[in-house]
């Protein structure tokens, strides 16, 4: 079984609204309701469990209410990091040969193409990420702001979500993490690295698959819209 996992726990605090952004209509329907769907709507999917932050349950259930989606397998309320939202998601995963995509509600625009390459990737890979290329040139700094390293850009890339996994070996990375009291690490591939679990391919992202962080994203959303239906 393929279980999508979204991660729709967060503020939104960036977005400095006064509602979280998965619940910022980009044309009449939520961020919320476009990660559902990119899910619901793609054959390969048999499980949605949604991680919810607890102050918003009400608007959720309105909103599902409406949407009547056929794959929703739970609502669990997230906790104080992704981290810790991800780990109660992953959890909520009985089954012991499943397959998890672990997806961040933020991204509305995720295609059946990414969603497609992730699952054929699993196949033959216990953890899989996407990511694109970086036009920016990255570096690292240190804590007096002095460059510590630029990378060669031709190796760099930039994550996205879904990031996927076999569940067990996932939820073992949550365990490990969760004995060492870690709970902020950003994002799930960040936890099988920390333990050195597996390889992970990188299957190719997208420019659309944008995470709507800063109201500029909220525009750039609107015009990849239009982009779409054009
Ligand atoms: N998320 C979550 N639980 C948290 C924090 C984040 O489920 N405690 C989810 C968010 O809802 C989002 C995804 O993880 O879909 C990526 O996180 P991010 O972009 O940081 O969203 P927020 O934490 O909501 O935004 P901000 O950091 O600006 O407050
Ligand atoms: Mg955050």
């Amino acid at each position: 079984m393929n279980y999508a996992i979204i991660l729709a726990s967060g503020a939104g605090e960036r977005t400095g609204l006064n509602v979280p952004k998965q619940f910022v209509l980009i044309e009449n329907k939520s961020v919320l309701e476009r990660s559902i769907e990119a899910f619901e709507n793609h054959s390969c999917i048999d499980k949605i469990i949604l991680v919810i932050n607890p102050l918003f349950t009400d608007l959720v259930h309105e909103i599902l209410a409406k949407n009547k989606y056929s794959k929703i397998n739970k609502i669990l309320t997230g906790g104080k990091t992704r981290q810790i939202s991800s780990y109660i998601g992953v959890n909520a995963v009985e089954e012991q040969d499943a397959k998890v995509l672990i997806h961040d509600a933020a991204r509305p625009f995720v295609s059946a193409k990414i969603i497609n390459d992730c699952l054929k990737a699993l196949d033959k890979n216990n953890a899989v990420n996407v990511a694109i290329e970086t036009s920016d040139t990255i570096i690292e700094v240190n804590e007096n702001n002095i460059i510590k390293k630029v990378s060669d850009r031709k190796r760099l890339r930039r994550c996205q979500t879904p990031q996927c996994f076999d569940i067990n070996l996932i939820k073992k990375a949550h365990e490990l993490a969760k004995k060492d009291g870690i709970d902020n690490i950003t994002d799930d591939c960040g936890l099988i690295l920390k333990y050195n679990l597996s390889d992970i391919y990188v299957v190719e992202g997208s420019v659309d698959n944008i995470k709507i962080t800063y109201p500029i994203d909220l525009e750039i959303a609107k015009l990849i819209l239009k982009k779409e239906s054009n």
